[in-house]
């Protein structure tokens, strides 16, 4: 099967064929139909954050259950999933507290190093997948506990944005930070992540959601997904200054949605007294990200987000929901579709941030 792998860091992503392992007793084989390409990839590509290789990339995905292990009992073949990379293991003390997302036992839920891998190169050469899942393929083989069985009345390309994208922002407005009715919201960068952001923050009822970006197309798309009000970050001299006259003082609840140090250290000083920053963002592992002392006497909070803090097995279907009925914008969020082959270009638009979302279809 065909699969898009990174080999080098900083590289592109090369197309091999790949040979895939029969499902183990609690895996599940998946047919691919839909994969978003989201930012962390383009982290790795860019040799922000290291990763084994050769690896599959790719963590946004959905599709039909091909084969399952002997010992799967929640899906079966022909079923529609959408995988999620927060893979629980359902025993350790983070999930059985009700936090799987933060699951620390990983090891239970992947093969051991005795085990045949589950890709391999005709020569032999194990090759590796990001989270665990290596979505940007014709086929994943994953743990069962890294999907969720979804209706077949949601078409599987739009599905599978919810997979990373709308999980973690809807989930970092709705879970991580639970604003209540009538927040004063800021979401900073509006791509896959911020546009989800803003939709949890209109959903949860917020009074005034101001989007942040530096590409008018992106503020249109944020307007579009419930923004309503847009600060051009190349066009003002000060985003927090345009931020606390928006507001008269700053903002309740902010949203970091790019990965940078100087926008995470935004998202805290628009807070007003009392606010809450959400760093959504990864922050490249070396930076610090810096605020004064002075400010959390005034109970100004940093927190970080991680998959929006999400239960995806009931979270998802919860959100088809919400698609299903109108309150969910997918099909808008999906600027592109194209074909594995053209992954490389797809991030070069992410680069030049003038994409929400590109899918590939299989
Ligand atoms: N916390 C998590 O669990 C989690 C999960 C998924 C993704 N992420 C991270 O979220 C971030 C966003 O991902 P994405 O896929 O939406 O990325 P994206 O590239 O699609 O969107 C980023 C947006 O930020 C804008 N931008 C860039 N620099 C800016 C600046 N200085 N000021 C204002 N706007 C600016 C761009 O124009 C673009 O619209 C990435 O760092 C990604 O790795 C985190
Ligand atoms: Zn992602
Ligand atoms: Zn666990």
């Amino acid at each position: 099967m065909r699969a898009a792998v990174l080999c080098e860091q900083p590289g592109d992503l090369v197309i091999e064929d790949l040979v895939v392992d029969k499902p183990g007793p609690q895996e599940v084989l998946i047919q691919t139909v839909g994969a978003g390409l989201c930012h962390s990839d383009l982290h790795f590509m860019e040799g922000l954050f290291r990763s084994k290789l050769p690896s599959v990339m790719g963590h946004e995905s959905a599709g039909i259950v091909q084969a399952v292990g002997q010992d799967v009992t929640y899906v079966k073949p022909g079923d529609s999933v959408v995988a999620c990379l927060s893979i629980f293991c359902g025993q350790c003390r983070q999930c059985l507290s009700g936090h799987p997302h933060r699951c620390t036992n990983g090891r239970a839920t992947s093969r051991s190093r005795d085990d045949a891998p589950r890709l391999q190169r005709a020569d032999g050469t194990p090759v590796d997948q990001m989270a665990r899942l290596g979505g940007f393929a014709e086929e994943m083989l994953v743990h069962q506990n890294g999907v969720v069985k979804v209706t077949p009345d949601i078409p599987l390309e739009k599905a599978c944005l919810i997979g990373c994208g709308v999980t973690t922002g809807f989930g970092a407005a709705v879970r991580t930070a639970a604003i209540p009715v009538g927040a004063t919201v800021c979401v900073i960068g509006c791509g896959g992540i911020g546009l989800s952001a803003i939709q949890g923050s209109r959903v949860a009822g917020a009074g005034r959601i101001i989007a942040v970006d530096m590409n008018p197309e992106s503020l249109e798309a944020a307007r579009l997904m419930g923004a309503t009000d847009t600060v051009n970050a190349g066009e003002v001299e000060s985003v927090v200054e345009a931020v606390r006259e928006l507001t008269k003082g700053g903002v309740e609840y902010s949203f970091e949605a790019i990965g940078l140090k100087e926008t995470a250290e935004q998202a805290f000083e628009m807070l007003e007294i009392g606010g809450t920053a959400t760093v959504i963002g990864m922050v490249p592992s070396n930076t610090k990200v810096e605020i004064r002392g002075i400010d959390l006497l005034s109970e100004k909070k940093l927190q970080g987000s991680m998959m929006g803090s999400n239960q995806f097995r009931t979270d998802i279907p919860q959100m088809i929901d919400l698609y299903l009925n109108g309150r969910l914008l997918l099909d808008e969020m999906v600027s592109a579709t194209i074909s594995l082959e053209q992954v490389n270009e797809g991030y070069n638009w992410m680069r030049e941030g003038t994409v929400a979302r590109t899918v590939i279809t299989f």
